[in-house]
């Protein structure tokens, strides 16, 4: 007979024969910054993650910090909204004085902008409309504008989520002209129009005002689209290439990984954290046990990096193990 569980038989030999490893390194933890002053809100769908205003910031800082957390992905609660996002690309923009700040006081953190207009328009869309159509190249000037700005105030890496054609070649343009040639893109490369970013759109105030976003996120139905997709991406210059949601489209994350030689990132949204969060207050799953066993997961499945809310429970898990 075979016998695969002579390989199980006690937390030794288990450890020995392990294949996937999740470590701090692996995690980007998502901001909120709010404009405003004293401003500390905890995201009523999202248990345990707050909406920042600047200066209250350093005390969220010092955390991840001290757990070892190595990159932050900033969004943005502005408080002024019109009908491009105009905000996106000012200078003294938000998301511009959170980078400058965060830069100045933690230098090795490694800070990385959601470049997108969707938190700053009063519509809700991903950019420029036409009529209740986005308009695609419209809003690919206006990416390039927002990049430069956040490129100037300082910024690690731009992570473009739109899902609108053209950005990878329009950002990587942009950034090389300005000589910018060192800074890298992760492109949302494969991001699926999903019922799972309910909680964030509560956070950003960010829901559309009509309509959905089916015309330009992709169909969960589809897989084939999605390498395509993500080839355009690594074609255009992504350094990066990314999945999200992660956990429902695992499948999606091993196909790149196949396919693709540079690091893939998976984003393990709102929607997945706030179930698991949910779950476990009610006392029906245990929480630290689900979450490992999820994140885990994206490592099986061929991600390098985890963009996660999870990123501070998880370190302090991995920490009490070591
Ligand atoms: C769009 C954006 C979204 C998320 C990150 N960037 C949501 C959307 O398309 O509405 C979702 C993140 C999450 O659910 O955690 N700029």
């Amino acid at each position: 007979m075979q016998r695969t569980r002579r390989l199980r038989s006690n937390a030794s030999i288990r450890a020995l024969v392990r294949e996937t490893y999740l470590r701090v390194d692996d995690f980007i933890y998502p901001l909120f910054i709010q404009e405003g002053k004293g401003i500390e809100d905890e995201i009523t769908s999202m248990p345990g993650i707050k909406r920042w205003s600047l200066d209250r910031l350093s005390k969220e800082l010092d955390e991840i910090v001290a757990l070892g957390i190595k990159a932050v992905l900033l969004f943005g609660v502005p408080d002024k909204k019109d009908a491009d996002g105009s905000e996106t690309w000012d200078d003294a923009g938000l998301i511009q004085r959170a980078i400058k700040l965060i830069k100045t006081n933690y230098p090795d953190l490694y800070v990385i902008s959601d470049v997108c207009f969707c938190e700053f328009t009063d519509h809700g869309h991903c950019g420029v409309l036409d009529g209740h159509v986005l308009d695609n190249d419209a809003t690919l000037d206006n990416l390039a504008k927002q990049v430069l700005s956040h490129a100037h105030a300082g910024v690690d890496m731009v992570a473009p989520s739109g899902m609108i054609d053209g950005t990878v070649e329009t950002v990587r343009n942009a950034l090389d002209e300005a000589g910018f040639v060192n800074l890298p893109i992760m492109a949302y490369s494969v991001k699926y129009a999903s019922a799972f970013y309910g909680p964030f759109r509560e956070a950003v105030d960010s829901a559309p005002s009509f309509g959905d976003r089916k015309t330009y996120q992709m169909d969960p139905a589809n897989a084939r689209e999605g390498l395509l997709k993500a080839s355009y991406d690594d074609l255009e210059g992504a350094d990066i290439l990314m999945v999200k949601p992660a956990l429902s489209y695992l499948d999606i994350v091993a196909h790149l990984r196949e396919n693709f030689d540079v690091p893939i990132a998976c984003y393990n949204v709102s929607g997945e954290y706030s179930m698991i969060k949910a779950a476990s207050a009610k006392g029906w799953i245990d929480g630290d046990a689900v979450m490992t066993e999820s994140l885990l997961s994206m490592k099986r499945a061929g991600a390098n990096i985890i963009i996660t809310y999870f990123a501070k429970d998880m370190a302090r898990l991995l920490k009490t193990e070591t």
